[in-house]
């Protein structure tokens, strides 16, 4: 099968994870390496489509074609995602941050005599994904990623429904060979009738199967 041309389609990913500011020193990150964002980037771009591309802090390569705009944290995520609309499809494969906290420390914290704990406070961030899908500018499709450690489908489902999304991406993180920084993965796409398993297999090869899901649905 020949794999199917985006030419005309305008794609906007979200790679990578995000870093929230606690002090000039110190930050809370998370384990997305943004191969996962960056193989669909690369092959939606391959297939034709204007791809741009909002990653979070990695140390990947710029892929071909593709216009990228580098972030760091959640907020100027969303800030760069909002900004990126219209498009015709928002594939949100960024792990971002849930909590941030409620205000970045201007001097190196220190720890100070006798101290066994240290409280930080967390407030939520925005929900970038659950934003697009409810945007004036809505793209065509709207797809998620969900990462989770167990009930994978059925967590996946909620965040589908929750989220107002047409399709979720679920992998299982905190194993070996498959979610953050490897190099494979497996992905159960969910859409409100389907299941489709796609996988094992290396980044690229599933980046190149969702997006034939993706056309199937758009062409
Ligand atoms: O980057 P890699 O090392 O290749 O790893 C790939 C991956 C595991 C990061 C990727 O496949 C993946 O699962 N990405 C989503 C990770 C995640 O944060 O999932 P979640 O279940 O916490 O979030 C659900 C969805 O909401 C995601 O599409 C996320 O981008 C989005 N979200 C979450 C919070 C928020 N404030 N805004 C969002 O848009």
């Amino acid at each position: 099968m020949t794999a199917a041309s985006l030419a005309g389609l305008r794609i906007l990913v979200s790679a990578g994870p995000t870093y929230e500011d606690i002090d000039p020193a110190r930050f809370l990150g998370n384990r997305s390496s943004g191969k996962m964002g960056f193989a669909i980037a690369a092959e939606a771009a391959q297939r034709g489509a204007e791809v741009v591309l909002v990653a979070g802090p990695v140390h990947l390569p710029d892929p071909a074609n593709v216009r990228r705009v580098n972030v760091r944290s959640a907020a100027q995520m969303h800030a760069a995602v909002l900004a990126g609309l219209p498009c015709d499809v928002y594939i949100g494969a960024a792990a971002v941050a849930d909590f941030t906290p409620r205000s970045c420390s201007p001097g190196k914290i220190k720890k100070q005599p006798g101290q066994d704990t240290l409280v930080l406070e967390l407030v939520q961030t925005r929900d970038i994904l659950a934003e697009v899908a409810a945007h004036p500018q809505r793209p065509r499709l709207v797809v998620g990623f969900a990462a989770e450690t167990d009930n994978v489908a059925g967590y996946a489902r909620g965040k589908l429904q929750r989220k107002q999304l047409d399709l979720i991406c679920a992998n299982q993180v905190g194993v070996a060979g498959c979610g953050f920084e490897s190099d494979d993965n497996a992905l159960l796409v969910i859409d409100a009738h389907t299941e489709r398993a796609l996988g094992p297999a290396p980044k690229g090869a599933l980046a190149g199967q969702l997006l034939d899901l993706i056309a199937e649905r758009l062409l």
